[in-house]
């Protein structure tokens, strides 16, 4: 059997990742495809594990940025190798909220980590696995900040990236821009603008083209 697509999805705080990826799944199941759903940081037991001190880490120990980007890593193999590259060999399709993309946003360009470090870690960690098309839901960062906002407001938790300051997320955004200009191919920039379902008709045309 040929093994399954995987897809991930990217972008700033608050442009919506998720709900477009569970339309995304909800399509892709209307055509009777197999599909999971997964999250970095995150995904499996002990990489929720990891998830949870990589977001709400706080106190006196500071989480320095080279100990958060090994982490991330940590969680990323462990996910790679229990759940998504098992689930590919399979013939599922899987849809990943977030992938290494970020690690290259968050911890190369906002951190100011090295590159050619992070891109070695990065198909360190995913077993030289790429994913085969990306999403990178783009919003500015003050529309981001003010969704973003509200989520918390609702959830009520702290949380270490979305506490980090606007220059930060304009970093983030722009890596996120680069990486799309670099690699045209895979990663396709989605205007985050709209309804739900006005996004996800950008998104739909990419998937059609996917799977011919
Ligand atoms: P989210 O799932 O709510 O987007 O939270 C994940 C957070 O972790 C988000 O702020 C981005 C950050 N992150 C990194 O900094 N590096 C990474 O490699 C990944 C996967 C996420």
């Amino acid at each position: 059997m040929a093994d399954g697509k995987f897809i991930t999805f990217e972008g700033p705080e608050g442009a919506g990742k998720s709900t477009q990826l569970k339309l995304c799944a909800e399509y892709l199941r209307s055509r009777n495809m197999e599909v999971i759903t997964t999250r970095e940081p995150g995904g499996t037991p002990l990489a929720e594990q990891l998830r949870g001190i990589l977001k709400t880490h706080s106190g006196d120990e500071k989480l320095h940025p080279e100990t958060e980007l090994l982490l991330m890593e940590a969680a990323r193999s462990q996910h790679m190798r229990e759940l998504i590259l098992p689930a590919l060999e399979r013939g599922c399709t899987v849809l990943c909220d977030r992938f290494y993309d970020s690690t290259t946003a968050y911890q190369g360009a906002a951190r100011n980590i090295d590159r050619k470090l992070i891109d070695d870690l990065n198909l360190f960690a995913s077993g030289f696995r790429k994913p085969d098309l990306t999403f990178i839901l783009d919003l500015d960062v003050e529309s981001g900040f003010r969704r973003a906002g509200k989520r918390a407001e609702t959830a009520g938790e702290y949380d270490r990236f979305e506490a980090e300051t606007r220059s930060f997320h304009l970093r983030v955004r722009e890596a996120f821009l680069a990486i799309a200009a670099a690699e045209s191919c895979r990663v396709k920039v989605v205007n985050a603008e709209g309804t739900p379902e006005e996004v996800f008709e950008r998104i739909a045309e990419y998937l059609n083209e996917l799977w011919g």
